[in-house]
């Protein structure tokens, strides 16, 4: 489908507006086109004393037609002006509609797409795309299509006019057309290069920018600033470059344009001047021509800037469409079933996993079997890099493995509805996301609809309250980037007090207490334990105090499940858990008083 048709099917649902837009601009075309009659009839037939070609006009004396002229060109102008305004609303309006129907579809696709999706593209160009390439369908549609239609109902109607007033001269003007068109047609394609050219450099610079600004405090540590901002003022000049390239190309195709339009206003009136000597056409003739021709070359200039401008805007449009075109690879299944009561089963069979394509993918997660019982506490162990985040995400299906299966309750993850699986299911991220609000409304994410106590409870489970006491605005208080600033650890405690309010069958913490230490993660993990009774819970965790308490451990090393077991079991097995966990027995004193006992 081309991309013109593609954008026409936004303008479907405002297609009654639209018709009527379309034949007000072709009214207003039509009332244009007469503008220079009034002045005509006033040269003509009022101070020519030509007998009057128009019937009903035959009965008024001179001056009550001099006054009829005269009103005339004042109601035209009035009814233009009016129409000018409403058509204006009318068409802005329509537009708007596109370019929210075409955002909210967008943002909906782009929340159904999956992390690897989100993996491989810089956020800041999703986010030209969503806030900026939109308003394509409405400068296509609108700023294109209306002044189109408005330029050839313009030029059709006065070319028809002029013909039947004088074929020659119309002639000379219309042999000038093809060549303007040829000019368009040559030099649109190249605009619509730099179009594209110049949005994705401006994309990139973008999200250089973003780079450089959000990573402020790596940058100071490291004193790369002026590395830093070599490479955000390397993409800036790109962006300006190929803008420039744009505005010149654009500027110098106007001025072609524009010589053109002189060629023949030129030989029109040469000839033109030369029929009126020979009295072969009235003054009235001549002022209709002028005026004509004047206005005449207006719609054929709109109709070449409106090429470049759809042409523009069509890459905006193929930006946002490829965008929509791009399937999440996590979907659901046709016959995709909702869950019934969740026990929280889990089982992996045989799973491995890759984050890339292709055959020379490095797989992060291979032959994975294991079995977790509804309501075990599993805890997973491995070095940096092992895979432990990874096998977690295959859960809740921020992946689908590449192959063998996971199972919660016995049904294949990609049998369930994706909703209804993450419903069930709450996430400590290994790095803590906090919105830009509220604590209270940081936590209440996980469950808008919960109530304060509610909150409350979770917030005590996490620990949070222990250091809400020592803010003055306490649950009130603002956190993100423009609030209150908050450590590693208090943003950890919130994150979890976010998942524990969701209530979910099935928790994953990755690392959740990496940065408490040791008293306050044995109070946090209780409250977690606490909330927990009875659900299955994942626990990505290093300290021994966490993996003591665990069901079941599942050992991780670079991708495989070296060992999986009881605590007691593994930590004299003589594997990798061992070797871990004397390790850490020498480095940290509270694990060899732990150990002993
Ligand atoms: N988004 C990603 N895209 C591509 N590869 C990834 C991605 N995330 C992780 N990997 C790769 O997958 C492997 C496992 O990573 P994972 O994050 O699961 O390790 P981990 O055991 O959680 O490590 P850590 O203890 O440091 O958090 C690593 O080799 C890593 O390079
Ligand atoms: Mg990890």
């Amino acid at each position: 489908m081309s991309i013109y048709r593609r954008v026409g099917r936004y303008l479907r649902p405002h297609r009654a507006r639209f018709v009527l837009a379309l034949s007000l601009v072709a009214l207003s075309a039509v009332l244009e086109i007469g503008k220079p009659w009034p002045l005509k009839i006033v040269v003509d037939e009022v101070l020519g004393g030509k007998p009057l070609a128009l019937p009903w006009a035959r009965s008024l004396d001179s001056e009550a037609l001099l006054a009829a002229a005269c009103l005339g060109l004042l109601a035209l102008q009035g009814t233009l002006a009016l129409l000018g305004v409403y058509l204006n609303r009318l068409t802005i309006g329509i537009g708007q509609r596109m370019v929210s129907d075409l955002r909210a579809q967008l943002l909906a696709h782009l929340q159904r797409m999956s992390l690897g999706f989100f993996g491989r593209r810089p956020s800041q160009d999703l986010v030209y795309r969503v806030a900026f390439d939109t308003y394509a369908v409405q400068s296509m549609a609108m700023n294109g299509l209306f002044p189109f239609v408005t330029a050839v109902v313009l030029l059709v109607g006065m070319t028809v006019v002029m013909i039947r007033m004088n074929p020659l001269l119309a002639g000379i003007f219309l042999a000038v057309a093809p060549l303007l068109f040829l000019t368009i047609r040559t030099v649109g394609r190249r605009i619509t290069s730099l179009a594209t050219e110049q949005r994705e450099t401006e994309s990139r610079f973008l999200s250089e920018t973003q780079r450089g600004v959000g990573a402020i405090q790596v940058v100071q540590a490291f004193t790369a600033e002026a590395r830093e901002r070599e490479r955000v003022m390397d993409a800036s000049s790109r962006a300006l470059g190929s803008a420039f390239r744009l505005y010149v190309f654009e500027t110098s195709y106007s001025g072609i344009v524009n010589v053109l339009i002189a060629l023949g206003t030129a030989g029109v009136l040469y000839a033109g001047g030369r029929l009126a000597l020979k009295g072969t056409l009235s003054a009235g003739d001549i002022i209709v021509f002028v005026t004509y021709l004047a206005s005449l070359y207006g719609p054929i200039n709109s109709i070449s800037q409106t090429m470049g401008l759809i042409q523009g805007s069509a890459a905006g449009a193929r930006r946002v469409f490829e965008i929509l075109d791009a399937e999440p690879e996590v979907k659901d299944a046709p016959n995709a079933r909702p869950l019934a009561a969740v026990r929280g089963e889990v089982r992996f069979e045989d799973v491995g996993f890759a984050y890339g394509a292709g055959d020379a993918r490095a797989f992060s997660l291979e032959g994975v079997s294991f079995e977790a019982p509804a309501g075990a506490l599993v805890a997973l162990v491995g070095p940096t890099g092992a895979g432990k985040s990874t096998l977690v995400s295959l859960l809740p299906r921020f992946y689908d493995p590449v192959h063998g299966c996971v199972r919660l309750d016995g049904a294949d993850l990609r049998e369930l509805q994706v909703r209804a699986l993450r419903a069930t299911i709450g996430i400590v991220p290994q790095s803590p996301v906090l919105f830009p609000a509220t604590l209270e409304e940081n936590i209440r994410y996980g469950r808008p609809d919960a109530t304060p106590e509610e909150v409350q409870h979770a917030a005590e489970l996490a620990g949070v309250l222990q250091f809400v006491a020592t803010l003055p605005q306490g649950m009130a208080t603002p956190v993100g980037p423009e609030g209150q600033a908050l450590s590693q650890g208090q943003m950890q405690r919130i994150t979890i007090a976010r998942a524990l309010l969701k209530d979910p069958r099935i928790l994953i913490l990755d690392e959740p207490t990496s940065a408490l230490d040791a008293e306050t993660e044995a109070f946090v993990m209780r409250g977690i334990e606490r909330a927990m009774k009875g659900r299955t819970t994942f626990v990505i965790a290093h300290r021994l105090s966490t993996v003591r308490r665990a069901d079941i451990l599942l050992v991780l090393e670079t991708g495989h499940l070296v060992e999986q077991g009881t605590y007691e079991s593994l930590r004299r097995a003589g594997g990798l858990f061992q070797r871990l966990h004397e390790a850490q027995f020498l480095l940290t004193p509270d694990a060899v008083a732990e150990g002993a006992s």
